[in-house]
Parts: structure tokens; sequence; C-alpha cells
């Protein structure tokens, strides 16, 4: 693992992986697997496999459960908070001291960049150092009940917990919810993305080695319906953490239910960027264009739609159509501008939009079309779009379409922007770009989602609290808020 970025992409190039990739699940404290089920692992920019993975089960998330169970009871729940501080710090330690190769398994999992793939694993070790800081610092209140009682507040961990992770940021979304609940005294079982299993493999190896106790932190691979249901499904987990679509996360809470299990749901958005006809034209463009093409547009929070004023709209769009069609694609590894899609599920899905919006003849401002890398012809491509002049009800404006597709709609007054922009089933994010910090307060207040970002987009670190509103999910991670899903309070009253 010590090897730097540059021989480790020259591997890849020359054998199509790289060595030293777990293949089987992470319970108890050791890598194991108990049947013999193996899935591919893809490689988006060329599509082929370049490794195997254990599928598990319902029997490999029992012993997981249990495992998690055992050691949150007989260590992990009891374990000092300034310990578990110094583990998390030793694990921010560890991602940063692999980051090279995390960085490069993060890249070929997912297709995405390799600058994309190294800001997560620097994230990652940021959320594993936020929370270490964060362990010996979750507390209770006193209530004056008057002078012969006492009444006070414990914060205890809750317990089990599961977290099930999509594959657009298969490290950096695991840490996020992995950390908190290892701070606040919880047990964890993963089950990583079927499309992105490594990374939460290699993490069972650092936290191993940062002094974690054995099943506190345990990892099942395998496919959502045979290895995330089970979990989902488990009546000895106390809290789901569920990052994915709505469908999957209703299915989830649906679970939940039978079992009064809590969740944290962060399924997605349609988030809207609203540019005003006073914005700095060039900062918004730029503002954008990352918002919708980073990750190649599979991002929860990137900003799918553009609600724009009508007297700055061809100006806007011509900059930033220009933009989109000078952005290079290419395999992840070379670093290009923007990497592949993650799967051939995903393209498939992002292609049947871009057909339908062929078929319905609607302006194409830019791009349009499914790719392939441009050096192989290989890998799993969408080209960077632009919809103009969409209807509130159109499909490319309700539904979260996952690719580096933004749907226009165009506005006439700050009234019907701040409706059109609130016009989905979603509310995660919201940007505003206006000179005017009047309309920015009063659009931020009327937008009905979880963040609101002002002349830019992504304005965020770990410290700050994320999550949706209506069908983009309940409760809030990150930040000292995302603790809150790992902790119970219990209330104590005494008479003396
Ligand atoms: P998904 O929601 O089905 O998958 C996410 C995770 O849930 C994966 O680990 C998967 O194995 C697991 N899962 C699937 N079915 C499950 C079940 N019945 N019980 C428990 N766990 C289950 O999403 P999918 O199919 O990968 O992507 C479809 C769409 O979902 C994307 O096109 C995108 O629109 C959205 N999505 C949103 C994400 C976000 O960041 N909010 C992340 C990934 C996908
Ligand atoms: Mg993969």
């Amino acid at each position: 693992m010590t090897a730097s970025i540059d021989s480790l992409v020259k591997e890849v190039q020359e054998t199509g992986s790289v060595s030293g990739l777990p293949d089987k699940h992470f319970i108890a404290g050791s890598f194991r697997a108990l049947g013999n089920e193996a899935l591919d692992c893809f490689d988006p920019g060329t599509a082929k496999p370049f490794a195997r993975f254990a599928a598990g089960g319902a029997e490999e998330v029992n012993e997981a459960v249990a495992a998690a169970r055992e050691a949150f009871e007989g260590v992990w729940r009891d374990s000092l908070p300034p310990l578990r501080g110094r583990i998390l710090g030793k694990a921010a330690e560890l991602i940063r001291a692999r980051a090279d190769y995390l960085t490069v398994v993060e890249s070929l999992d997912s297709g995405k960049t390799l600058s994309e793939a190294k800001g997560d694993v620097a994230n990652a070790a940021r959320t594993f150092e936020y929370y270490a800081g964060a362990a010996d610092k979750i507390q209770g209140d006193s209530f004056p009940l008057g002078p012969n009682c006492l009444a006070y507040t414990v914060e205890e961990p809750i317990g089990v917990t599961a977290h099930i992770i999509p594959w657009n940021y298969p490290l950096a979304m695991l840490a996020r919810g992995v950390a908190p609940a290892l701070a606040a005294g919880c047990t964890v079982v993963a089950k990583p993305a079927e499309q992105t299993p490594m990374t939460a493999l290699l993490m069972a190896q650092i936290l191993q080695e940062a002094g974690l106790p054995d099943g506190v932190y345990n990892v099942v691979t395998g496919t959502g319906e045979a290895a995330g249901a089970p979990l989902a499904n488990h009546k000895d987990v106390d809290h789901i953490t569920f990052t994915g679509s709505v469908a999957t996360g209703m299915s989830v809470m649906q679970a939940a239910a039978r079992n009064i299990t809590q969740v944290t749901l962060e399924l997605g958005g349609k988030s809207p960027a609203v540019v005003l006809a006073d914005c700095d034209l060039d900062q918004a463009v730029g503002s954008i264009a990352g918002s919708i093409y980073k990750n190649a547009g599979q991002i929860c929070s990137a900003g799918s739609r553009l609600v724009i004023e009508r007297g700055v709209r061809d100006a806007f769009l011509d900059k930033l159509s220009a933009q989109a069609g000078s952005l290079k694609l290419g395999h992840g590894l070379r670093d290009p501008d923007v990497g592949p899609v993650n799967s051939a599920q995903q393209l498939d899905k992002v292609s049947g939009y871009l057909s339908d919006a062929k078929a319905r003849g609607v302006a194409t401002r830019s791009g349009g079309s499914t790719t392939s890398d441009p050096e192989t012809g290989l890998g799993w491509f969408v080209e960077p779009t632009i919809f103009d002049d969409l209807a509130a009800d159109d499909p490319l404006v309700q539904e979260e379409i996952f690719g580096p597709v933004l749907a226009v709609q165009v506005v006439d007054s700050l009234e019907e922007a701040a409706e059109v922009a609130n016009g989905t089933d979603y509310g995660l994010v919201a940007g505003v770009f206006t000179r005017d910090t009047k309309k920015a307060r009063w659009l931020t207040n009327k937008l009905d989602a979880g963040q609101i970002y002002i002349n830019s987009w992504f304005t965020v670190g770990i410290e700050v609290p994320f999550g949706g509103n209506k069908k983009s999910g309940i409760g809030r991670e990150k930040g000292l808020e995302g603790l809150r899903a790992y902790t119970k309070v219990k209330a104590v009253g005494e008479r003396f």
C-alpha cells in the first residue's frame, strides 16, 4: 500500500487491476467468506471487470450483526470516549498515509477522476478527524426541578448501526456514517454498494490497525436484494443509515418500521440553482458547471436544475454550453475533466432520458448523447448535456437522472423563481446567484431544502449539517447534528 499514485496507475494500465484488493467480508475482526458466491467488480472506464468480491446474504448479515452486538455489549458501549477519539484519529492518519492506494482503488472502482477520488479520500480522513474530536464531547443536560431533585440526561450510544452505502461516494459516504457512529460508541455493519465494494473493505484493515476492537466494524458485501434487505430487516439493528434512491429508501423504511428501527435516509434530489439577472455571470457559470458535471453528475446534491431569469438566460447558456463542450471525457485514472458513469445500469438509465428528450424534440444546448472513452472507445460515458426551456412537469425537471444532465427552466420574476425552484418532490439543496443580498435572503427563506448555497455550490465541510426535506430524506448527517442519529437520550430523575 506504499506505492505512489503513478506506479499504481501504471499497474492498472498494464494489468487491468491493482494488487492487494480484499475479496471477502469482514466479520468479527477477520476477512471471511461463508459461501463461494462471488460477483465481478467493474472498471466503469473500460466496462471490464477488475476484481471479484464475495456475494453475501442473510447468513453473513446475521453473523455480522451478532458480532456487532457482542462487541457493543462487551467492549464498545462502555469504552472511554477519549480512547474512541484516539482510535478515530489514528484511522484518519492511516487514511492519509494510504491516500495514494485508496485514491487509485476508489477511482478504478467508481470511475471517478483521480482528482475527485483524491478529494474523497481527503474528505474521509477529515471526517474521521472531525468525529475523533467529538467523541469526548457528547454530553447531556440538567434540569431545574427544585432544590430536592436532580434531573439530568445522558446521551447513550444507540447500539448496532447498519450503513447501506451507494456507489457514487463509496468511501466518503461510508465515513460520514461510520465515523460518528463509532465516536458515539455504536458498532457498525456496513453494506457497500455492489458496484463499489472495495474501499469499505480497505477501511476494515485501517480501523483494525488503528486499534478498533474486533466486531466493532463489520462489512458484508453483496447485492441490495441479497445482503442489503436482510440487514434492513434485521431485528437486532438499532439504527439504519441509508443513502440511495427514493424507491429503495422506502423499502428500507418499511423494513425498519416492522422492528421500530430508527432511520436516517438520504435519497437524492433535483436541486435548483436559481440564477437572477443581476448575478456575477462568470461566478454563476463556473459554480453551476461544477455542480452538475462533477462526478459525471452522480451527486445527490448536484445542481441538476437551472432556474434562470429570462433576461440573463441566453448570455448564461452561451457561456455554460461553451464550458460544457470543452470538458474532456476519459478514463478516471487519466484524470480528465469528466469520468464515466458508474455502471451499465446507470448508463442505460441516463441514456433513456436522453433518447426520450431527443424523440420529444427538447431543445438541446449541449451534449445529449452517450459516448465512450475517446482514447480507447470503451467505457460508460455521457456527454455533458444541457436541455433548455423545460416545462415544470417535464420528467427531465421532476426526476433524478443522476448523470451530467442539466434541466433549464426559464422564469420571469423572483416569486416565480421560488415557486418553480420548489416545484419537485425533492428538497435536498438549492443555490441562489445574485448580487442583491435582500433577494438572496428572501429566496433562502422561501426555498425548501436542507442546505442552501449563495453565489457558490458545495460550500460545505464535515462541520456543516446535510440532509433533505420532502422525499430527499429524513434526518441530518455531518456536523455535531450528525451525531444525534447515533445516540439516544436517557433522562434520569432523582429525589433526595
Ligand atoms: P439503490 O438505492 O437501489 O442502491 C443504494 C444501496 O442500497 C446499495 O448499497 C444497494 O445495494 C442497496 N439496496 C438496494 N436494494 C436494497 C434493498 N431492497 N434493501 C436494502 N438495501 C438495498 O440505488 P441504485 O439502484 O444503485 O441507483 C438508482 C438511482 O438511485 C440512481 O440513478 C440515483 O438516481 C439514485 N441514487 C441516489 C444516490 C444519492 O446519493 N442519494 C446514490 C445512489 C443512487
Ligand atoms: Mg466498480
